[in-house]
């Protein structure tokens, strides 16, 4: 008998006890004790047979690591089918998270219990897959199909009473999941209930699927999973019988496991886990955080305000006037009211929340107590010093004391103070409170507690904490002005900003490079590019119109006009047309003759260009590991994550070809276009970016 699942007897029931920690994935050993439990069941002449999990929860879902690997009998479908098909009345009783192929056995069960915190759902299609044993086919006949469609296409995880609701479960009771089961199993027994398939059950009703799959196409902007398991629901109402429709289903599985997504997928499923995981941390206790300051209220200030706010600890807020005060208390409360409007937050939390939890004043001996400070003042080195002497003299000894400096140097930062291995970089990205990504800036003189309190605070934030290193503009806004450079480049010679931005949508970001221009404000890039003019390497070609437009006074949306014009009432822009004679104007003056450009090859240049910069990143060790850039550009920039992030894509392009178009590149622009020595080290020796990922 396998380890992994117990067999018991309680008078005429089976007991099959999951223990498969964490999560009782459901593995072969699982999967094998399974089957092995039914059979024994059905053999020794047991009634009844009772499936729970021991420890944190029910079945967790399939387990993800074998994917990709060669099938090890028995697969988890025949396991469904099997358990559905005993003659003895099976229940399942669910605690914890029920998911996957974990609700699939649930549902091939003949009754379902389940405790008022268990969650479940069927989240397959954020892995790149649908359900594959069976749960297209069965959640629907319980369920009915629209409730089924929401569920399969979002992967959302429902509540135990909603689930009631619904007919997933058919009892929610309070208890211990082995005793709640037991006495359900035996109240069946005794009032001899029947054994109740959801395979026997009619055929769900058939709804418009050619709609519901287009809606969800679009919704996924490209994603492929959620639109596929339409079909795979489409085929339990359509394909005449149970057992056809899961031929379907088991096809259409067959068809995401092979996609490049699932890949893409998976890897963003675990690197999400892996990316705090660091070595340097391992033992390190982080410092205890019960209170933290934040130094400037305006946009990001406030923002990180609400984030600590909203995550149970108290504020103090630090501004320079009395008029500034009141515009950050402002400016939080609103980001506060936000959330209670979507019903985050309670009326009496939002009363605590913007009364005794937080303390905005201009004086800094405020800050005596707290034990960690994040500033967000003006990106000025001046500025910046200035308020870490200020820091130094009035934070309590072991406080650690954090810039959300964009492009700064961590280093000259800590250097105004006296306790520089307190001091560390915490870059959150814009609305703070929203937004999962932390780079987390590691200065030469940070202490590892320093850096282990950094990931502590992401993680109280519920944000994705990346390990950075120094450079001009950290991991992400470094890579960022390198793609968005390539996507100028194209537009200097001949490519619109409108096909760029279509492009780049197309591939699944949210928006284009030139709308989040707009978006952000161009300005801000345009005193970047002024700060960085008296040193640019004369080699380096430098587009005009961006500046043109700002010269102009259009600044993007707040100015209602910059690449796109933005009307009143209206979502979104339209093209500006001045942009066309500005771009003209920039070809000329500089000798360009525009050429048309293929979309491919408009995409082929952002992503190369983010690929080379990004492998810059990692081969200079600012960014740790190929898999920490693509949780960067996953959580901070929009990348479609079922492309895994960009050096995740780039191993599914095949590194090689990646190269040897950035080397056609350099033929016209060398400057630009110098691959990264790390790239050409992985093609020369035939690795991959994900060999890194696995080094450690
Ligand atoms: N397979 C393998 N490992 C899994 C796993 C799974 N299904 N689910 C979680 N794990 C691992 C995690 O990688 C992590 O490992 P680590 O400690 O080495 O990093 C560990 O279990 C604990 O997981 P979390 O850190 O995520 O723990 P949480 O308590 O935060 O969350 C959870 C628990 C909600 C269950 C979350 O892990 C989760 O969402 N898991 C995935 C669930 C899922 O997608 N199931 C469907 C699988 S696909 C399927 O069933 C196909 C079928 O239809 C054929
Ligand atoms: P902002 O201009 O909106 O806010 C700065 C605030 O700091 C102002 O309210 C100002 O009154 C206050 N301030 C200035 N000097 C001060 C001092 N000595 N003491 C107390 N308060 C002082 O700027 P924003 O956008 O919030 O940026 C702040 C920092 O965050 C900058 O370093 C910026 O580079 C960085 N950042 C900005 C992002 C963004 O998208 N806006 C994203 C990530 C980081």
């Amino acid at each position: 008998m396998s380890e992994a699942i117990l067999y018991e007897r309680e008078g005429s029931i089976a007991v099959l006890k999951a223990q498969n920690p964490p999560v009782n994935a459901l593995g072969v050993e699982v999967r094998k004790g399974l089957l092995a439990g039914i059979e024994r069941a059905e053999q020794e002449g047991a009634k009844a047979v009772l499936i729970y999990g021991e420890g944190r929860t029910y079945f967790a879902g399939a387990d993800i690591r074998e994917f990709g690997k060669p099938p090890q009998e028995p697969s988890l479908p025949d396991l469904c089918n099997r358990i559905e098909a005993s003659p003895l009345l099976v229940v399942s009783s669910m605690h914890g998270t029920a998911l996957g192929g974990g609700l699939e056995v649930a549902l091939s069960s003949h009754y379902r219990v389940a405790v008022p915190s268990a969650k479940m759902g069927l989240p397959e299609v954020n892995l790149g897959i649908l359900p594959g044993a069976g749960g297209t086919q069965r959640l629907p006949r319980l369920a009915g199909t629209e409730a089924a469609l929401e569920m399969i296409t979002s992967g959302r995880h429902v509540s135990a009473a909603e689930a009631l609701e619904k007919g997933i479960v058919d009892r929610v009771v309070d208890g211990d999941p082995r005793e709640i089961g037991l006495s359900y199993a035996r109240e069946l027994l005794e009032k001899g209930a029947a054994r109740r398939a959801v395979g026997e059950m009619p055929a769900p009703e058939a709804v418009d699927f050619d709609a519901a799959y287009a809606a969800v196409l679009k919704k996924g902007r490209g994603q492929l999973s959620p639109a596929t398991a339409v079909r795979a629901v489409q085929a339990a109402a359509e394909a005449g019988s149970f057992e056809e429709g899961l031929k379907r289903e088991r096809a259409l599985f067959m068809e995401l496991m092979d996609s490049d997504q699932r890949q893409g997928l998976i890897h963003a499923f675990f690197a999400e886990r892996a990316v705090s995981k660091l070595p340097e941390l391992e033992g390190v206790s982080p410092r205890d955080v019960a209170s933290v300051g934040v130094i400037g209220g305006g946009t990001m200030g406030a923002g990180i305000a609400t984030a600590v706010l909203l995550a149970g600890l108290p504020v103090v807020l630090i501004e320079m006037t009395e008029d500034a005060v009141a515009a950050a208390r402002g400016r939080i409360e609103g980001n506060l009211r936000g959330a209670l409007k979507r019903g985050k937050i309670s009326e009496a939390q939002f009363s605590e929340l913007t009364g005794a939890a937080l303390t905005v004043s201009t004086d800094y001996t405020a800050l005596a107590q707290v034990d960690l400070v994040v500033e967000a003042v003006f990106e000025d080195m001046d500025v910046k010093r200035e308020v870490f002497g200020k820091l130094d003299s009035h934070c309590k000894p072991g406080a650690v004391l954090a810039t959300n400096t964009s492009y700064l140097d961590v280093d000259e930062i800590a250097a105004a103070t006296s306790r520089p291995q307190d001091v560390i970089g915490l870059h959150f990205f814009s609305p703070a409170h929203v937004m999962k990504l932390l780079e987390v800036v590691v200065a030469e003189k940070t202490a590892p507690e320093v850096l282990a309190t950094g990931f502590a605070l992401g993680k109280r934030l519920k944000k994705v904490a990346v390990r950075s290193g120094i450079c001009d503009g950290f991991i992400g806004n470094r890579i960022m002005n390198a793609y968005r450079k390539a996507a100028e480049y194209v537009v200097l010679d001949g490519a619109s900003p409108y096909q760029v931005d279509e492009v780049v949508r197309g591939f699944g970001f949210p928006m284009g490079p030139f709308e989040m221009g707009d978006l952000a404000g161009l300005d801000i890039n345009w005193a970047a590019r002024k700060r960085r003019a008296p040193t640019r390497d004369p080699r380096e070609r430098v587009p005009r119109f961006y500046e043109m437009l700002c010269e102009g006074g259009d600044f993007g949306q707040k100015t209602g006009k910059g690449f796109y014009i933005y009307e009143a009432g209206q979502r979104g822009g339209v093209p500006n047309p001045e942009v066309a004679e500005l771009i003209a104007r920039d070809q000329a003056q500089q000798g360009v003759t525009p050429r048309e450009f293929s979309d491919a090859e408009v995409l082929r240049r952002y992503m190369c260009a983010m690929v080379n910069e990004a492998a810059k990143v990692v081969g200079e060790g600012i960014a740790r590991r190929p898999l920490d850039v693509d949780m960067v550009m996953l959580f901070g920039y929009g990348f479609p994550r079922f492309w895994g992030g960009p050096l995740k894509w780039a191993d599914l392009q095949g590194l090689d070809g990646i190269l040897a178009d950035i080397r056609a590149y350099a033929a016209e622009d060398d400057f630009f276009w110098q691959p990264a020595p790390l790239l050409e080290q992985l093609v020369a020796d035939g690795r991959r970016f994900d060999d890194l990922n696995k080094a450690d």
